[in-house]
């Protein structure tokens, strides 16, 4: 299947980009792999005529806002970011209302018509850069509650106004839990997502974006890595640095894990799922996409 699909992928002039948390055997398919910054920045550069998204879908609308023009596929639409749905359009304006001076800083797991009434996104990866490049003292933060915490705790100096959403794979990870893997692995670095709760972030050695965590145990000239964010994290880390090795703390994203090899081949061959965004959202949303890749 691996070899069905890198054949087609040439005749059919197409890229295939591929999240972290990906089944590991999604990898052997990818041209990218990377956390959603990374990802969102290789849509914006490729030349392909056809992109293939395995992550969930507000990764895979990212792409195609930011390519209006070529045809995007998202393998499995059921592979859905539950968090994305926890911030409305109504949600914001309310909260626009109650604090009109602020600026609106959605985070890229949130749908495109919520991005459209936002004035910036941001990833994990860049999300204290994109707050403090802000010149509104106070920020409304959607839709991830712990990721607006951990900003908060970086800008003392802003007022960060979170709403009640989060990741149900990080929210779930106990300070208990990272602490036995630390008794268990006493030299290991901790890397921490900063999805996770204020609490199990306190723990960290690293606060990292998926992406961030590949580069940091890269650079470090420690052996062994715990790892707290979506397990599958892991694969990703042990591909890149086969000679390091990786303990995972977290549980596995369950649409993350939808999209399968066979999938893949079937909506590349027949270019079904071809992801599509209202126009009029699609621009707005675009807007503030692209004033976050300026940022980054
Ligand atoms: P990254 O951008 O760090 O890969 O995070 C995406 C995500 O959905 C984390 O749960
Ligand atoms: Fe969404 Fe959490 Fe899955 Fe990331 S790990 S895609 S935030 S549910």
């Amino acid at each position: 299947m691996i070899e069905k699909i890198n054949n087609l992928k040439k005749e059919k002039n197409a890229v295939i980009l591929v999240h972290n948390y990906q089944r590991p055997e999604i990898y052997e398919v990818g041209d990218f792999l990377g956390d959603s910054l990374g990802l969102a920045k290789d849509a914006v550069k490729t030349d392909a005529k056809i992109i293939v998204f395995c992550g969930v879908d507000f990764m895979a609308e990212s792409a195609k806002m930011l390519n209006p023009d070529k045809m995007v596929l998202h393998p499995e639409k059921l592979s859905a970011c539950p968090m994305a749905n926890m911030i409305t359009v109504s949600g914001v304006l309310e909260a626009k209302k109650k604090y009109p001076n602020a600026a609106v800083v959605s985070y890229v797991n949130s749908t495109a018509d919520v991005k459209a009434v936002s004035d910036i996104c941001c990833t994990s990866a860049n999300a204290v850069k994109i707050v403090e490049s802000l010149h509104n003292k106070e920020i409304i933060f959607v839709p991830d509650k712990n990721l607006g915490n951990y900003v908060q705790s970086q800008l003392p100096d802003k007022k960060i106004i979170t709403v009640d959403g989060h990741c149900y794979v990080h929210d779930k990870i106990l300070v208990e839990n990272v602490r036995e893997a630390k008794k268990n692995h006493p030299d290991a670095k901790v890397m921490v997502h900063p999805e996770c709760k204020m609490e199990v972030i306190k723990e960290a050695d690293a606060v990292c974006s998926t992406g961030q965590m590949i580069t940091y145990a890269r650079e470090s000239s420690a052996k062994e890595f715990i790892v707290v964010t979506e397990c599958g994290m892991v694969n990703a880390l042990q591909k890149e640095l086969p000679d390091k090795k990786f303990w995972a703390v977290g549980g596995t994203c369950l649409q993350m894990k939808k999209i399968t090899l066979e999938k893949v081949y079937d909506c590349l061959l027949n270019e079904t799922n071809q992801v599509s965004v209202d126009p009029d959202i699609a621009v707005k949303a675009k807007r503030a996409l692209d004033r976050m890749l300026e940022v980054s």
